[in-house]
């Protein structure tokens, strides 16, 4: 595997090479996510945010119609029975009030009400790089010439909470077998937008390195769990999940599953991505959940349910061993 290449400002330490002002917009977000001293790993073991979020249930259920009011929703979508959990499914008003997307805002209940500038139709995907059949789609095509199901997954993230949602899409490799990637790819990088006037986040934490990015390997792409998501309990994605199509990677930590995706490149060198460049000491490459690899500021060994605020034990690949562990033998 090839060692990525850093852009050289993220190399240094930020004030060496930063305006102050500048460096100090970096330190502010990075300390709105936990990124300095306390970290969340207080969040663990208290009261959910989450849960204490202020708003009666009415107030949320309001939110979740306002959301969802111009959803389309799927009328024959099929289940698929292979990928189904024992767990309660997470409630809809809660995982769409609770997200990580800092283009918007780097706090997860505020995530919301920071959307009404973005735009997700019209909107093109490009599919590029070692392939056979390189193209450029509106992305209505793009999804017709794919059959849609439902998969309910659990998901991890890195910070330790945890969901279980029916997301509705397709596998990678469906996309594989139409587009033929030749011996040459390696990698697949995935790139988000990038819009500073429709994304607040973009626009007040400018000195990150937006567009969000993320990549896997051929192989991991190539496993049956990798999913394309193109909406989520029962219709399509709404804003805050990714619209119009996302990434979805259950045994790994969630910010590999990247939203709003706007170009898929097949690469031969491994692809840089956005954490990884950030905070490279705490987020790589591969991110496979495991607990008994601490986060080098807190621990992994449990997760907490959204919503409910139920603890488990984490389970290595996010309890997806059977479907991957091979790959990483
Ligand atoms: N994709 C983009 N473009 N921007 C982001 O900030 N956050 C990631 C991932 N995909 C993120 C992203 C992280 S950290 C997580 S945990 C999941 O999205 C959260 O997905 P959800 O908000 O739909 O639950």
């Amino acid at each position: 595997m090839s060692h990525i290449i850093l852009p050289k400002k993220w190399n240094l330490p930020a004030k060496e090479i930063t305006p102050e002002h500048v460096f100090n917009n970096r330190r502010h977000f990075l300390k709105l996510m936990g990124f300095t001293t306390a970290g969340i790993a207080g969040a663990l073991f208290a009261p959910p945010a989450f849960a204490q979020s202020g708003l009666s249930r009415l107030a949320e259920r309001l939110v979740a119609e306002k959301q969802n009011a111009a959803l389309p929703y799927y009328k024959n979508l099929k289940r698929n029975p292979e990928y189904t959990i024992r767990r309660p499914m997470t409630d809809e008003p809660v995982a769409l009030k609770y997200n990580n997307y800092y283009e918007f805002s780097p706090e997860k209940d505020d995530v919301w009400k920071h959307l009404d500038q973005f735009e997700p139709h019209p909107w093109q995907i490009e599919i590029t790089g070692h392939i056979k059949h390189p193209g450029k789609y509106a992305i209505e095509d793009f999804i017709k010439q794919f059959s849609i199901e439902e998969r309910t997954y659990r998901h991890r993230c890195v910070e330790t909470w945890a969901m279980v949602v029916p997301w509705n899409g397709f596998e990678m490799m469906d996309l594989l077998k139409k587009v033929q990637p030749t011996s040459k790819a390696k990698f697949i990088k995935f790139t988000t937008f990038q819009n500073p006037e429709a994304a607040p986040g973009q626009k007040i934490y400018n000195t990150l390195p937006w567009p969000y990015t993320e990549g896997l390997t051929m192989d991991e792409a190539q496993n049956e769990l990798a999913f394309m998501a193109t909406g989520i309990y029962g219709h399509t994605l709404p804003k805050q999940h990714g619209a119009p199509i996302r990434l979805v990677l259950p045994w790994k930590y969630g910010f590999k599953s990247i939203k709003a995706i706007v170009k898929i490149e097949f690469t031969d060198k491994r692809p840089t991505t956005f954490w990884n460049t950030l905070i490279p000491k705490e987020y790589d490459f591969v991110a496979n959940v495991n607990p008994d690899v601490p986060h080098p500021r807190w621990s992994q060994r449990r997760e907490k349910m959204i919503g409910t605020g139920e603890v488990y034990a984490t389970q290595k690949y996010n309890g997806y061993g059977d479907f991957v562990a091979n790959l990483y033998a």
